[in-house]
């Protein structure tokens, strides 16, 4: 089993920096989303009693490795639904949204300041909520309210709960779009189980290239594109977060129309990765071909990460399986721990005793 042999692929050292087992919940990717999807896609029929048809569209709010569920939400199906999906990383919703959205609400403590401030704002403004959540305020109030709570399994870092996050908007959106997508995230994640260690062993190679571009001070850029942009800007996400680096994400073609200048600069010390996929249109192909004679002209390193499986969801899930590894597999052979994310924690103690979560108290009552 690829679980008995994962840290040794890596290194010898590899496990002992893992103490949390941050490597095996990346590992149980395709295993949680079968577990979750089950679970939510019946948690889901049963709680939300809306009159779908009559919703105007979904608004998916949510900070960090909470927020990423979202976004891949958006690659996988807003192509196909006439419903708007609006995604908010803010701590306040726009003006436009009414009381004909649902807002799902998505924080995995329960108690993120922004998220809890656009969710008493959707209460405030009578817009229909549901909540993600392992608990924290937001699981308090939602009880207390009679809100549509998801419950998110207890004791998992917010970015390893990619899987049960994405499980739980997936069924909530197919009930909105009439869009069987929970079918298609089962097939994924069966596809990805069937081909696991050739997924894994392809991630833990980026890691050893971007470790050895990471020790030359090069910075990790990612460029993504529709519809894989989630990946994508997750893989920028877990490098930060996992592996303890600054890393950079650019969404293409918009960055040929500016960031591109920049490797005519002095400032051009990365590393890039292309994040792509079958469904990779010829105008994309082509200006992918440009910026890699360019990157190739000016000695900067350049890697394609490519999505597998059969559908759209299949190569969405494959590359964010393959970034997470490459992201831990990063961490471990940098000798760093993957899971504490110390600076982060402190800023939100810092907010709790500078800012407080006393706008709830409304909510509260
Ligand atoms: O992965 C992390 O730990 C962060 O990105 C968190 O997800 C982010 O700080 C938001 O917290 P929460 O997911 O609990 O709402």
């Amino acid at each position: 089993m690829l679980e008995d042999k994962a840290y040794t692929l890596i290194s010898s050292e590899a496990r002992k920096h893992d103490p949390s087992g941050m490597l095996l919940h990346v590992i149980h990717t395709p295993h949680s989303v079968l577990e979750s999807t089950r679970r939510y896609r019946e948690e889901a029929e049963s709680l939300l009693r809306f009159d779908f048809s009559r919703l105007s569209g979904v608004v998916v709010s949510g900070m960090g490795g909470s927020f990423i569920s979202g976004l891949f939400l958006y690659d996988l199906i807003a192509d196909k639904t006439d419903k708007p999906l609006v995604l908010n990383r803010d701590a306040k919703l726009p003006k436009f949204i009414d009381k004909n959205y649902l807002l799902v609400t998505v924080s995995y403590s329960g108690n993120t300041e922004e998220t809890l401030r656009v969710y008493s704002e959707g209460l405030k403004r009578g817009i229909p909520i549901v909540a993600v959540t392992s608990g924290g305020k937001m699981a308090e109030i939602s009880e207390k309210k009679g809100v549509p709570l998801l419950r998110l399994p207890p004791g998992i870092p917010p970015r390893a709960a990619f899987p049960h996050i994405t499980s739980a908007l997936t069924s909530v959106l197919s009930l909105v779009t009439g869009i069987d997508a929970v079918s298609w995230l089962e097939e994924a994640a069966r596809e990805l189980q069937s081909r696991l260690e050739g997924a894994f062993s392809e991630g833990a190679a980026l890691a050893r290239l971007l470790h050895e571009d990471v020790a030359k001070g090069l910075v990790p850029l990612v460029y993504g594109y529709s519809p894989y942009t989630s990946p994508a800007y997750r893989f920028k996400t877990q490098l930060n977060e996992n592996s303890k680096v600054h890393a950079f994400f650019g969404e293409l073609p918009e960055g040929n129309h500016n960031e591109i200048m920049g490797w005519s600069g002095p400032l051009a010390n990365f590393s890039v990765i292309f994040l792509r996929g079958r469904e990779e249109p010829e105008y994309m192909r082509a200006r992918i071909e440009f910026l890699e004679e360019l990157l190739s002209s000016k000695g900067v390193p350049y890697y394609n990460l490519y999505g597998e499986g059969g559908g759209r969801a299949g190569e969405l899930l494959s590359l964010v399986f393959k970034a997470d590894v490459a992201s831990v597999a990063l961490a471990l052979l940098r000798g760093v721990d993957p899971t504490p994310v110390d600076i982060i924690s402190r800023l939100k103690t810092h907010l709790e005793s500078r800012v407080g979560l006393t706008f709830l108290r409304e909510a509260e009552r």
